[in-house]
């Protein structure tokens, strides 16, 4: 058995359009070299790179092999590489020819490839609906519960807007069934996501508390000390941080910490408890002293280029590097409690957590001891809190003030935690591993069905209207992001820890 204790016996080829890309080097590729070399997928597959460049076969696996040297976290040794070439084959063509489409058909009809076809689509948006028409056209996709199966996975951003969201759910499901589609958020693959769910539904003791009576505020951040390497400047121009991280990932971050517990594990039954928080989530009310929205914009140093000196970023961009939202769920479990949703680029460090804040005791019997080093002072009680670490570091907190050793009855914050490392050695799968082993085997509860993806959408209607006359406060490299994020909040500051 392999380490992801499944195993994909069916034949399958995995064909991956816009195959020179970004995302093939650094994250298809290595997930799918991983798979292949813990035996998670049978010897029977075919991994065929489509795209426009000039590559014949062997330039096509000598590009691949350099993108695992660089990316793969899995050890790559020169008799796995060869044997994993030789399923790699390309496929080169325009993505919006139809004479392109009727090539691959070819391969698929003359027995080359195996006939179980997934499609990635790891395109921009704009070239989604040609790419399908044409799989449409050529006669590529197999009719639904059918054997051959035919499976797309659609890479975000899914769409700009509801608007564009709707547009882009219609072409796709004029051509396939919603459980053909694979919607890929890459943070419901990651362990630590998954975990959520099984941490508040299969313990008894902290489902009873996650509500309004007991919890004061929910904390949700993103932080990232990366700028715009990788060339994404262009992308990251026309998209900002609301609709590259908040409206997908945050959201899902969100759904699964807030929803009430399914009635199974099933995809229908997540994705609909899922879909009832979108349908109750909104943008809190923001008043002269609380506002609601905060947008930022890195600036430079010394070190670092301002995100307006970036390259293929217009020199006036207002586009925003830095978001946070007070939001809230209007329904019986959370009304009245805000979530504070925060992401940004060039913070002071990489840190993805959800920060459940309780509310502090009715009566405070104790002084408290708060320390920031070696100097420790007295403060009021602090609240405890539950930290879901997903990434690094990964593990729960559980924040709970407990006796000082000595005479005076004082307490301090002490950390209750489970962290992954130290419960079990082996390091975490990439969440790409995962959820390409998912659309493999057909399990689509960790992808996004379309009325997710619109109610998302639905949800930052109205700070989209307002974006474009907010201009982004510039923010210093390495920080927190604006000054002005603290605004947001009821409650003493952000956990910037
Ligand atoms: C992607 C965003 O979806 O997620 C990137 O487009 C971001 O801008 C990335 O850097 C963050 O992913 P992770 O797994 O590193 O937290």
């Amino acid at each position: 058995m392999s380490a992801f204790e499944v195993r994909i016996e069916e034949p399958v080829t995995f064909v991956i359009s816009g195959a020179t890309g970004d995302l093939t080097r650094r994250k298809l590729i290595p997930a799918l070299y991983t798979l292949f070399k813990e035996g998670a997928i049978t010897e029977d597959f075919a991994v065929v790179g489509f795209a426009r460049r000039e590559y014949d076969n062997s330039g096509f696996c000598k590009l691949m092999a350099e993108a695992l040297r660089e990316h793969s976290r899995t050890p790559v040794d020169e008799t796995s590489l060869k044997a994993f070439c030789s399923h790699l084959s390309y496929h080169r063509g325009d993505l919006s020819d139809a004479a392109a489409y009727a090539g691959l058909k070819a391969k698929f009809d003359d027995d080359t490839l195996p006939a179980n076809r997934l499609f990635y689509l790891s395109i921009t948006p704009d070239l989604i609906e040609s790419a399908v028409n044409n799989l449409r056209n050529a006669g590529l996709i197999t009719l639904p519960h059918s054997k051959p199966w035919t499976r797309v996975v659609v890479e975000k951003p899914f769409g700009r807007d509801l608007q564009s969201a709707q547009a882009l759910n219609r072409v796709l499901l004029s051509h396939l069934d919603e459980t053909q589609i694979y919607r890929i958020d890459h943070y419901l693959g990651k362990e630590t996501v998954q975990n959520i769910l099984s941490f508040r539904f299969a313990n008894t003791i902290f489902e009873p508390v996650f509500n309004r009576t007991y919890v004061d505020n929910i904390q949700i951040t993103a932080a990232e000390t990366v700028g715009m390497e990788s060339g994404r400047g262009a992308f990251y121009d026309q998209t900002g941080a609301l609709r590259d991280m908040v409206v997908n990932h945050l959201f899902q971050l969100l759904c699964l910490v807030t929803m009430e517990p399914p009635d199974g594990l099933e995809a229908r039954s997540i994705r609909n408890e899922k879909m009832k928080v979108l349908r109750a989530l909104r943008l809190a009310d923001a008043t002269k002293h609380h506002p609601a929205v905060c947008f930022g914009q890195y600036g430079g140093d010394g070190k670092t280029k301002a995100f307006r000196g970036e390259d293929r970023v217009r020199p006036q961009s207002k586009t925003e590097t830095f978001a946070a939202l007070r939001m809230e769920i209007s329904n019986w479990r959370w009304a009245g409690v805000p979530v504070y949703l925060r992401t940004g680029k060039r913070l002071a460090k990489k840190t993805t957590e959800i920060a459940v804040q309780f509310k502090v005791p009715p009566l405070s019997l104790f002084q408290h001891v708060a320390c920031k080093g070696d100097v420790c002072d007295l403060a009021g009680v602090k609240p405890n809190t539950l930290i879901f670490r997903i990434q690094p570091d990964e593990g729960i907190f559980l924040q709970v003030s407990a006796k000082r050793p000595s005479m005076q009855l004082v307490v301090e914050s002490v950390n209750m935690d489970f962290s992954y490392s130290g419960k079990w050695a082996k390091e975490l799968p990439d969440a790409y591993e995962r959820l390409l082993l998912d659309a493999l085997r057909g399990d689509s509860t960790l992808f996004t069905r379309s009325d997710e993806v619109e109610a998302e959408w639905e949800v930052v209607a109205a700070v989209l209207a307002g974006a474009a006359e907010r201009e982004p406060l510039i923010y210093a490299p390495g920080s927190w992001g604006p000054a002005e994020a603290d605004r947001l909040l009821f409650t003493d500051g952000w956990r910037n820890e």
